[in-house]
This record gives C-alpha cells, sequence and structure tokens, in this order.
C-alpha cells in the first residue's frame, strides 16, 4: 500500500511552511484554528509556532463551555481561559468565544430545581443571565465574537429538544443573545450550527435568525461548522447553503472545519472497515483530501466580503476530535505537525484569488 508524507515528498513540503495563510487571505476574511489547553498554555510549543505563523485568529475548543467555565452554581473558572484569551491578544489575533448555551458540555446542577424537579424558567433564566453576564463581562473588549447559541435547530428544521428550552420556553435563544448584548455591547454575536448544506435544517436557521433581527436583537453572523466528509456535502450544496446564508445579510463563517475521512462505525465494529488507515494514509486518499480543500476553499471565497472567517477545528491530525480511538486524518499539518499536500492546495487556491 503507497503511504504519502515519503521522503521525495518531504522536501518542498517542508519549504512550504514559509507560506503563511494568513498573508494570502482575501482582505476581510480571518483565517483560524481552534485550539486546545495545551496550545493556550503554550505548553505543546510545536504547535504554537505553527499557529501563531499561521492564522491571525483562535477559537477555545474547549475552554469556554459553559461546564469547564462554570463547574458549579457559585464557582467560576478563569485561570486557563484567561490564558487563552491573552495568548491570542498577545498575537494580535482575533479572539473568538464558543459557547455561552448549547445542549452538550453543561453541568447538570443547571437544570436541577431545589426540590429535585427540573429547574423553572426564572430560575434557569437568573442562571443563564449571570453565566453570560459573568463570562462575557470579564472578557469586554477582548473577544470580539461570541457562538452565544449552539447547534439550538433539528435536522427538520424545528427547534431541538433541549434542556434550556424544556425550561425557559422558545425564547431561550432571544433571551441569550439579549443578555450577551447587554454584558458587551460592542462584541459580535453568532449563532453556530452543523448541517446547514441540509435545505431543511438551514431554512429552521434561517428562520430563528430572521426571528432574531425581528425582535431587534443584535445578531452578527452564522458560524457554519463545516464537519464535512470528502464527498458530502457537495460542492453545489456548499455553493447555495452559502448563498442563502448570505441573503441574511448576516456574516457567515466557517467556523470549525475539518473532513473526516474514516466512515461511520459503530462501537466493535470490524477494525479494518472501522480503522482502515490506522498504519497511514494512502497517497490517493491524500491527493484526494487536498483536491477537496482546494475545492472548498475556492467555493467559499468565490464571492469577496461574503465570508469574514475561516477557523480549522484542531491544528494537527494528532490535535482532532475526530480521531476517538481511530486514526483520523482531517486537518492541514500531519501527526508530525508537517504540512499536507492539503496545505499546499490551500496555499495555491489562496495565491490565485490574489
Ligand atoms: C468538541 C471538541 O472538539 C471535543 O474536544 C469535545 O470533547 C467535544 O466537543 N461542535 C461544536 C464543538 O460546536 O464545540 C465541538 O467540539 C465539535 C462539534
Amino acid at each position: 500500500m503507497a503511504i504519502t508524507a515519503g521522503v521525495i515528498a518531504a522536501a518542498p513540503m517542508a519549504a512550504r511552511q514559509d507560506v503563511a495563510l494568513k498573508d494570502l487571505m482575501p482582505k476581510g476574511t480571518v483565517i483560524g484554528v481552534a485550539i486546545n489547553q495545551r496550545q493556550s498554555d503554550q505548553v505543546d510549543k510545536a504547535a504554537v509556532d505553527i499557529i501563531t505563523k499561521q492564522f491571525n485568529q483562535i477559537s477555545p475548543e474547549n475552554l469556554l463551555k459553559f461546564q469547564p467555565v462554570h463547574p458549579a452554581a457559585d464557582r467560576y473558572v478563569f485561570d486557563a481561559q484567561d490564558r487563552y484569551v491573552q495568548f491570542g491578544l498577545d498575537h494580535h489575533m482575533q479572539v473568538i468565544g464558543h459557547n455561552l448555551v448549547w445542549h452538550q458540555q453543561t453541568s447538570p446542577w443547571v437544570f436541577q430545581g431545589a426540590d429535585g424537579k427540573p429547574a423553572d424558567r426564572e430560575t434557569l433564566l437568573a442562571r443563564m443571565r449571570d453565566h453570560i453576564h459573568t463570562v462575557v463581562g470579564r472578557y469586554k473588549g477582548k473577544i470580539h465574537g461570541w457562538d452565544v447559541v449552539n447547534e439550538a435547530i433539528d435536522e427538520d428544521g424545528s427547534l431541538r429538544k433541549a434542556p434550556w428550552r424544556d425550561g425557559i420556553g422558545d425564547d431561550y435563544v432571544a433571551k441569550a443573545f439579549e443578555f450577551a448584548h447587554e454584558a458587551d455591547p460592542d462584541a459580535e454575536l453568532y449563532y453556530n450550527d452543523y448541517n446547514l448544506e441540509k435545505p431543511a435544517k438551514r431554512a429552521g436557521v434561517i428562520k430563528l435568525v430572521k426571528d432574531l433581527q425581528a425582535r431587534g436583537l443584535r445578531i452578527d453572523g452564522i458560524g457554519n461548522q463545516g464537519h464535512w466528509r470528502l464527498d458530502t456535502p457537495s460542492i453545489a450544496e456548499i455553493k447555495q447553503a452559502l448563498a442563502d446564508l448570505h441573503g441574511t445579510g448576516l456574516k457567515v463563517m466557517y467556523s470549525e472545519l475539518d473532513i473526516n475521512l474514516l466512515p461511520n462505525a459503530a462501537r466493535g465494529a470490524d477494525p479494518s472497515v472501522a480503522n482502515p488507515y490506522a498504519n497511514g494514509l494512502p497517497d490517493e486518499k491524500q491527493q484526494e483530501l487536498a483536491r477537496r480543500y482546494a475545492d472548498i476553499f475556492a467555493t467559499i471565497l468565490e464571492h469577496p466580503g461574503w465570508v469574514s472567517r475561516v477557523t480549522f477545528w484542531g491544528l494537527s491530525d494528532a490535535d482532532s476530535w475526530l480521531n476517538r480511538g481511530r486514526s483520523n486524518y482531517p486537518l492541514l499539518w500531519d501527526r508530525q505537525r508537517q504540512p499536507k499536500p492539503a496545505f499546499n492546495a490551500v496555499v495555491d487556491v489562496l495565491k490565485r484569488l490574489q
């Protein structure tokens, strides 16, 4: 089996590290990466070198989610979070906050009432307000924009059943935007979700943001996560989704881009099927990934001014959340932190667009 990152390819690839993605992006579009705590703490020096050289924006992979920042009712944790924000400011990067209201990674105490019953609307609104005011307020003037609500829409376009909604009602999304704007009137506020290339879900998201706009609330942008695969969604679907999202008048961001190369596999599935590239990625797949990234960048950057940010969800294949015990290859840098052919392909597209 042909394995990439061989001797022949290594030299020109290493040379390419002299090129910085951030210097090649169209004016008005920042390029960033979600970083983990070893990176924001600057323990992972090899990663920090690449992050500071290549990117002008960072997102926190986990640190600013509800659970890590607010594990108990009377306890906020800010040490590593402050270092994340300072790391970005020190390197003149756009610092993003992710996220305030979500159905995952939120401490169970939030939804519990005093009597063992689920917390009621007033209790939940007070907790949401306190959380948002405390966290957004702390980084006022430092965090450029917040994912205020994450993944509130279901695949069929309806409002997802979620603990915040169960307790507060359908206006929980509007309330979160209201509180965030109170806490930092200058911060940009975003709605963030995935599978926006699927028409029903996209329609639900557009309806939701139009409702927020109709209520007179501040909303600046839609984060389209962009957790994609090699052949889905199609380039035509990506184009259509971008046009529709742009049609709201809001900024569009690709907030969590990566390309999953592994099949969906049940736990206990045959390893040769579930984990086909355990010993490396065949060259043909490596090239396919490069072409996929080239097509994506050419498509999402086609219209100047439509896309304000592109963020990869992780720096290298070693860092990606998509491994989960298997070997995945979703990003532009490999496990040894060498740029992959996909990196060169993106560089070529960016140069062509200049
Ligand atoms: C993921 C992180 O990458 C993982 O480390 C964590 O275990 C789970 O969350 N959509 C989002 C992100 O909005 O916050 C998720 O991040 C990936 C899916």
